[in-house]
């Protein structure tokens, strides 16, 4: 994407400034620097590459040039820390709801990734800072895979992900699909901030790639099976195992989630 306009764009706290670099390190740190100069609530970084994008747990994000959504949201949404876990939800859902305007069919596998078959299109991170243990500001870091071709997606992820281009097999313009992306951000931002919490867990279940069904699960320090029998964008996903006890786990607690 060259420098952008978004001519449609009407939105109340997302995206009323957008900034916008041909090439960074990664978006997440240009929107903490704008953190630290003291910037407003809903400032966007936009990136046509990233060299070093970051996905959770320290793993890479490949961001060739202008074959994705590059971008990352500052967010001050003085909310307690247990619905900041929310944030990962509605950067979810707004991609998830892009996608199906699109007329594909989107999922979330739990906590953060959006699928399409199975297969990762887009990611969701969420970096916070506290203050005296309160949550301060947020950075919602969005990586999707618009036009990446089969050959540019690196060989340890090219069976488990996949992109708009690699489903349909055409490309679709990328400016346009980042404006409803912000335009949907911007609506579940605001649900969350007027307390819609029924109406998020509602939309997230329902796009839900593993609620009811068994799943295998790898934290720091252990791996099981279970099914997955709840889930909830504050207290995350409730697994029963075999001998019908149900833990709750959190999204930043487990590596590696997968329906079996
Ligand atoms: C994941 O699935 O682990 C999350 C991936 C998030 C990638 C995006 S790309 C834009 C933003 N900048 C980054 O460095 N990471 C996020």
């Amino acid at each position: 994407m060259d420098e952008p306009n978004f001519p449609n764009l009407n939105t109340k706290t997302i995206g009323k400034r957008i900034v916008y670099y041909k090439k960074v390190t990664s978006t997440n740190d240009l929107a903490w620097m704008e953190i630290a100069n003291g910037t407003e609530d809903g400032v966007v970084v936009l990136a046509g590459e990233q060299m070093r994008g970051r996905g959770r747990f320290g793993r890479n994000w490949v961001s060739p040039t202008q074959k994705g959504i590059w971008l990352s949201v500052v967010l001050k949404p003085q909310l307690p820390v247990d619905k900041m876990f929310s944030l990962m939800a509605i950067g979810a859902l707004a991609v998830a709801d892009v996608l199906k305007a699109h007329k594909f069919e989107a999922m979330i596998r739990w906590p953060n990734d959006v699928v399409i078959k199975g297969k990762k299109i887009a990611g969701i991170i969420i970096e916070t800072k506290f203050v005296s243990k309160a949550p301060e500001a947020a950075v919602l870091g969005i990586g999707m895979n618009v036009n990446v071709g089969q050959k540019e997606l690196p060989d340890d992820i090219k069976d488990i992900a996949t992109s708009a281009l690699i489903e349909n097999g055409y490309e679709i313009a990328i400016q346009p699909l980042t404006e409803e992306l912000i335009i949907r951000l911007d609506y579940w931002y605001q649900a969350l901030r007027d307390k819609k919490d029924d109406l998020i867990n509602d939309a997230w279940r329902n796009y839900s790639a593993v609620l009811n069904k068994m799943v295998s699960l790898r934290s720091k320090d252990c791996a099981y099976q279970g099914k997955a029998v709840d889930l909830d964008p504050c207290k995350g996903i409730a697994v029963e195992q075999s001998d019908g006890t149900i833990k709750w786990w959190q999204g930043d607690e487990v590596e590696l989630l997968r329906p079996i």
